[in-house]
């Protein structure tokens, strides 16, 4: 079932209360959620914000991004694990939370605005195409992929993965560490989905979450 309301705190609040299957989608959010404790841009009218109760299948993450690159069908990247790119700037994030053996999955994706400020290293499909796209057409497209990709086996994720990412190998990276900042380059991923990032003294970090970004060349 999809809940529809014009205006929420977080569609990850409402979802979090939903059985697999359902979708909660708005018009605008008052406290959207990014990841790492950030807030999520969204305002009425600019983007698609809706969150997705899933089975908690392996390497949903990676999954949902494929997902959302299909449904926006213009040329992106996927930086590891799961924020949407085009031309290095960030066009759609994703915020998966496990709660009580569901995979509450949120996606935004930013549509119709005409300026971010520089910091943010934002962009939205209108920014990169001119044209304006509606949040229930992109949702449309998204909805369908959602289920085709997020139960695929592990393999096939990994695989996709690799071939739509240019973070996934052979990118020199630097990614913030509770422990301090690392540079190095991607030589892939592991079974498990995890970045693997090679130092320049040949030892190998596996990066289990985000803050990864390209390096300064
Ligand atoms: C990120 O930081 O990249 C993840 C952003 C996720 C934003 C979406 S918008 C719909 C859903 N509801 C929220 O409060 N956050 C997610």
């Amino acid at each position: 079932m999809i809940h529809h309301y014009d205006s929420v705190d977080s569609t990850m609040r409402i979802a979090a209360e939903l059985p697999i299957g359902d979708v909660v989608v708005a018009g605008e959010q008052t406290a959207g959620q990014g990841r790492h404790g950030r807030s999520w841009h969204s305002q009425k009218g600019d983007g698609l914000y809706c969150s997705i109760v899933l089975p908690p299948t392996p390497l949903l993450t990676l999954a949902l991004g494929l997902a959302v690159a299909e449904a926006i069908a213009v040329p992106c990247d996927l930086r590891w694990p799961n924020d949407v790119m085009i031309n290095g700037l960030k066009v759609a994030g994703i915020l998966v939370h496990l709660i009580e053996g569901k995979a509450v999955s949120g996606i935004g994706v930013n549509l119709n605005h005409t300026e971010f400020p520089p910091a943010l290293e934002a962009t939205s499909l209108k920014l990169q195409t001119g044209h304006d796209t509606r949040p229930a057409d992109l949702l449309d497209r998204l909805l369908p992929a959602v289920e085709s990709y997020a139960p695929l086996p592990p393999d096939d994720i990994l695989r996709l993965f690799t071939r739509a990412s240019s973070y996934a190998a052979g990118r020199r990276v630097t990614v913030d560490l509770p422990e301090g900042r690392i540079e190095g380059t991607t030589i892939g991923l592991n079974p498990d989905g995890y970045l693997i990032v090679r130092k320049p003294d040949g030892t190998d970090t596996l990066i289990l979450a985000g803050g990864v970004r390209a390096a300064r060349s």
